[in-house]
C-alpha cells in the first residue's frame, strides 16, 4: 500500500462562520472539478464550522475535515473546551496536534501532547502530529536533535498500529507565516531523517506508509517543487488555505507529478 498524498488547510483563527462557508463552497467545487489524483484534501476549521463543514462534504470523496486542537480529557468541568469525542461526533475524522502556535502561545508540552494523541486515538480521529525547529536550533545546527526529541517525546511510546495511524507535518517554526520557505532540499532532508527515525523504531514498513506533510510558507508557487521530493508526501497549509483558488492549486500541485 502506498502511502497517501496529503494537503491540509490549518485556517488557524480566520474567517467567520459566513466567510467560511463561501470558502468552503468554493474551494470544494474547484478541487471536484480540477483534483485529477487520489490526493487527499482536508479543511482544519476552527470548532465553530466543523460540523456545518463537515456536514457539506459528507459526500465528497477524498475530502475531510479536521480540528486544530482537541483536549487531552475525555469530558468534564473544562469550560471553553473541546474533547476528541465531541469532534469526532460533527464528522471530522482529523485533528491537529502540537502545532507550534499551541506549543509557544498555550505553553503545550509534550506531556500533554501525547495525552491529546492518546484522547484522538482512542476517539477513531487521526492525528496531524506536528514538528519542527526554531531558528535558534537550527542555527545553531540542533534541528536534527529537536525533530528526534520531538518525536520520541510525544510518539514514541505508541504500538506500531496506533502510530500506523499519524500523519506527520514537518513544521520548521521559522518558516510559519514569515513567506520564508525551506528550500525543497532542506525539507527532503529533514523528511529523509524522519523517516528514517519511524524506521528505526517502528520499522520499514509503517516509515514507507506513513504521510509526512510539510508546512511553512507553502504556496501555489512553491508546491510543486516541494511535493515532488521523494519524502514530503504534501503540505500543511496556513496563509494560502484561506483563499479558494491558492489552496485549489496547491491541491492539484499533484496533478502531473502522481507518486
Ligand atoms: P503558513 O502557510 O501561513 O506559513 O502557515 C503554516 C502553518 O502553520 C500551517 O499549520
Amino acid at each position: 500500500m502506498n502511502r497517501k498524498n496529503i494537503v491540509a488547510g490549518n485556517w488557524k483563527m480566520n474567517k467567520d462562520y459566513q466567510g467560511g462557508m463561501e470558502l468552503i463552497s468554493e474551494a470544494v467545487n474547484m478541487i471536484r472539478d480540477e483534483r485529477n489524483t487520489d490526493t487527499i484534501a482536508i479543511f482544519a476549521t476552527p470548532f465553530i464550522h466543523l460540523s456545518s463543514v463537515s456536514q457539506l462534504i459528507k459526500e465528497e470523496p477524498g475530502i475531510y475535515t479536521a480540528a486544530q486542537n482537541c483536549h487531552q480529557e475525555e469530558s468534564g468541568a473544562y469550560t471553553g473546551e473541546i474533547s476528541a469525542a465531541m469532534i469526532r461526533s460533527v464528522g471530522a475524522s482529523y485533528v491537529i496536534i502540537g502545532h507550534s502556535e499551541r506549543r509557544n502561545y498555550f505553553h503545550e508540552d509534550h506531556e500533554l501532547l501525547r495525552k491529546k494523541v492518546q484522547q484522538a486515538l482512542k476517539h477513531d480521529l487521526i492525528p496531524i502530529f506536528c514538528i519542527g525547529e526554531t531558528l535558534e536550533e537550527r542555527n545553531a545546527g540542533s534541528h536534527f536533535e529537536v525533530i528526534t526529541k520531538q518525536l520520541n517525546e510525544s510518539l514514541c511510546h505508541l504500538s506500531p498500529d496506533e502510530f500506523s495511524k499519524i500523519v506527520l507535518a514537518y513544521e520548521p517554526v521559522w518558516a510559519i507565516g514569515t513567506g520564508l520557505t525551506a528550500s525543497p532540499e532542506q525539507a527532503q532532508e529533514i523528511h529523509a531523517f524522519i523517516r528514517k527515525e519511524i524506521t528505526a523504531r517502528f520499522g520499514d514498513l509503517i516509515a514507507a506508509q506513513t504521510s509526512i506533510l510539510y508546512g511553512g510558507s507553502c504556496n501555489p508557487q512553491n508546491a510543486a517543487s516541494l511535493f515532488s521530493q521523494p519524502d514530503i508526501d504534501g503540505g500543511l497549509i496556513g496563509g494560502a488555505s484561506l483563499q479558494s483558488r491558492d489552496f485549489t492549486n496547491i491541491v492539484t500541485a499533484f496533478n502531473p507529478i502522481r507518486k
